[in-house]
């Protein structure tokens, strides 16, 4: 990875905070993100302290806030000349509806929204790549999901775990239109169930509703370390083997089947076509 410049969102903690550490280790030029200034300063100078790893900086962004995610892509591309790989990997899950700045629901805005409008901001980046790839950390638990996203990202038909389960479906839907997309060009789109991960997700909601989470894993005896959660995520960053794959969803470094909902191509459009309007973002060029 010498040479090549990786985005990481939501590298303070969990899945991303451990892939920046093996990206770190195989040279990769390191852009991370997060919200926390302290837990930011603190990975890069746990990164520096590794021998084979290279720079990094981190850049502190909520993405739940559409304006700073503009900024963030500004002091992105003032940083460097294209992007190689760009893993979409923050997230968050919330038990409750709540309303977030941009007049758009937590969840939504933060899992999906935020990363279809980074992708389309760093466009241009990604295109400068010799070949660029763009991860997308979705989840097994998108397979539930409805695809109904007005009706689940509404205050009075809020359901915690459908909500999750509709943004990570988005994630994949994204994974899966950004691909097609992106024909002809030399960006690939995959996306990643990292599996079951004791990680700090859902801890905003309380130690009940974490403990809920992780002890759900524990108790089938599938509860993965953060470094094995991210194992599938810097395979797809890195791999020769995956050169030129696009369009796939990845469990275990292995290829998986998503559910029948997330291949619905029309379906994919229209959220495309909405993710647009609530963006108030141009449609992308090749
Ligand atoms: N853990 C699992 O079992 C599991 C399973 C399937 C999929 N996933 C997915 O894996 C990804 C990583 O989650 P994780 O399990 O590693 O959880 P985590 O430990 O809570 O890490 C989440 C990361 O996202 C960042 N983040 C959350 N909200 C943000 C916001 N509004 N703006 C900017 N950054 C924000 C967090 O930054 P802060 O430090 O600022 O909070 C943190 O760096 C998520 O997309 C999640 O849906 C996780």
């Amino acid at each position: 990875m010498k040479g090549k410049t990786c985005v990481i969102t939501g590298a303070t903690s969990g899945i991303g905070r451990a892939a920046a550490v093996q990206l770190g280790r195989l040279g990769a030029d390191l852009i991370l993100t997060g919200r926390d200034e302290r837990k930011g300063a603190a990975l890069v100078r746990r990164l520096q302290r590794d021998p084979v790893g290279e720079t990094a900086h981190f850049i502190r962004a909520d993405l739940s806030i559409q304006r700073e995610v503009h900024e963030l892509a500004v002091a992105i591309r003032s940083r460097c000349a294209r992007v190689d790989v760009l893993i979409n990997n923050a997230g968050a899950r919330f038990d409750t509806f709540q309303m977030g700045p941009d007049k758009v629901e937590m969840t939504f805005a933060t899992n999906h929204l935020s990363h279809f409008l980074l992708t389309l901001l760093l466009h241009d980046k990604l295109k400068a790549a010799r070949a660029a790839r763009v991860i997308t950390v979705a989840s097994g638990a998108h397979s539930g999901a409805s695809g109904d996203f007005e009706r689940c990202f509404r205050a009075e038909t809020y359901d915690r775990k459908a909500a999750y389960g509709n943004s990570k479906l988005a994630n994949l839907m994204f994974a899966y239109e950004l691909t097609l997309r992106m024909k002809g060009t030399k960006i690939t789109s995959n996306a990643v169930d990292p599996g079951g991960v004791a990680t700090n997700l859902g801890r905003n909601n309380g130690i009940v509703s974490w403990l809920r989470h992780v002890g759900y894993h524990a108790l089938k005896r599938k509860l993965l370390s953060p470094r094995k959660g991210a194992e599938t995520i810097v395979f797809l960053a890195s791999s020769p083997a995956v050169e030129g794959v696009s369009g796939k969803y990845f469990f275990r470094k292995m290829e998986i089947e998503s559910s029948r909902i997330s291949r619905d191509e029309a379906a994919a459009m229209r959220l495309w076509e909405s993710s647009l309007r609530l963006t108030g973002m141009d449609d992308l060029s090749k």
